[in-house]
């Protein structure tokens, strides 16, 4: 088992039991119960001190979050853009839990600013709004400005059908190296049971959304754990540098592959080692 699978996995076996006995009833357009099973129980593995959420909608993810870390050093602050009737009912809904902070504003800004003021300790993002890459490349610039977020999860990651598709899928899964999707066959075997109660009264459905065939078996959380690699943000010269250096690699495997089966004459040879020579020189002086 990889790594990252492995502690959600664990992560989960162990926190299914008091997860089960806070969640309620299931709002429409909210994260699965099972999904929301992986956010609370690896938060609580990795010690987190502060999550933030993008995306409070009803409030029904962030009401589970506040109901499982009650009593705990765990805040909470959530983020919405809009601010309209509606989020004034979810306010009202919400102001019973003392561990919540709502607000209002764009969490590509929010964000940055409360990284910078909190101080404390570990920090986990949720993003559930906005949508496509966006989250993906806000959390790619925070993890380098703030060595303490540690974890970030991903909703709406679900694969692709010709007639569903969702191309941040494969963005999600190009950008970082240790990322665990809930459509994961054991996963889904292990925790579909929390979502039961959603099949009898919503529109989402095992594999499908409304009448469509979706290609998981839900919208689909996405868990990264960043890598220090991932942490250092690439100027366009380092970029350049960084594409030079893949084609040099990749120019490379294939004349020693020549080399090694025999496909060269040893002129070749020496025209092979002299490309090669040209392209370490190049890589390293970036001319
Ligand atoms: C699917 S809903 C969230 C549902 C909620 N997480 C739940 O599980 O109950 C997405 C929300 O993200 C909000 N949103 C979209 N873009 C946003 C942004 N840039 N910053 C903060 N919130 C945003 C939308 O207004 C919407 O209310």
């Amino acid at each position: 088992m990889n790594s990252i699978k492995s502690l959600v996995m664990s992560s989960c076996l162990r926190n299914k039991d008091k997860f089960s006995s806070i969640i309620t009833k299931y709002e429409e357009h909210g994260i699965l119960h099972s999904e929301m099973l992986a956010v609370c129980s690896v938060i609580q593995n990795l010690d987190i001190n502060l999550i933030i959420e993008s995306g409070r909608y009803n409030g029904q993810s962030t009401e589970i979050l506040a109901r499982f870390f009650s009593g705990t050093k765990i805040k909470i602050v959530s983020i919405e853009i809009i601010k309209d009737q509606n989020a004034k009912y979810v306010e009202e809904k919400l102001k019973k839990y003392s561990n919540l902070i709502l607000l209002y504003g764009d969490s590509k800004d929010l964000i940055p600013k409360i990284l910078t003021i909190y101080q404390k300790g570990k920090v986990a993002i949720l993003f559930d709004g906005p949508k496509g890459e966006a989250p993906i490349k806000i959390f790619k610039k925070v993890i380098c400005d703030f060595p303490k977020v540690n974890v970030g999860f991903f909703h709406d990651m679900r694969k692709s059908t010709e007639k569903m598709p969702n191309p941040t899928r494969k963005i999600m899964k190009h950008s970082f190296n240790r990322v665990f999707f809930t459509d994961n066959n054991e996963y889904i075997e292990n925790f579909k049971q929390l979502d039961y109660p959603i099949i009898k009264t919503g529109i989402w459905r095992p594999w499908m959304k409304g009448n469509n065939k979706i290609g998981s078996y839900g919208p689909t959380l996405a868990v990264v754990l960043p890598v220090s690699t991932e942490r250092v943000m690439e100027s366009e010269e380092e970029k350049t540098t960084t594409s030079n250096l893949i084609s040099f690699l990749k120019n490379t495997k294939n004349n020693l592959k020549r080399i090694f089966t025999k496909k060269v004459t040893n002129f070749n040879l020496i025209e092979n080692i002299k490309y090669i020579l040209r392209n370490i020189k190049k890589v390293i002086y970036d001319k």
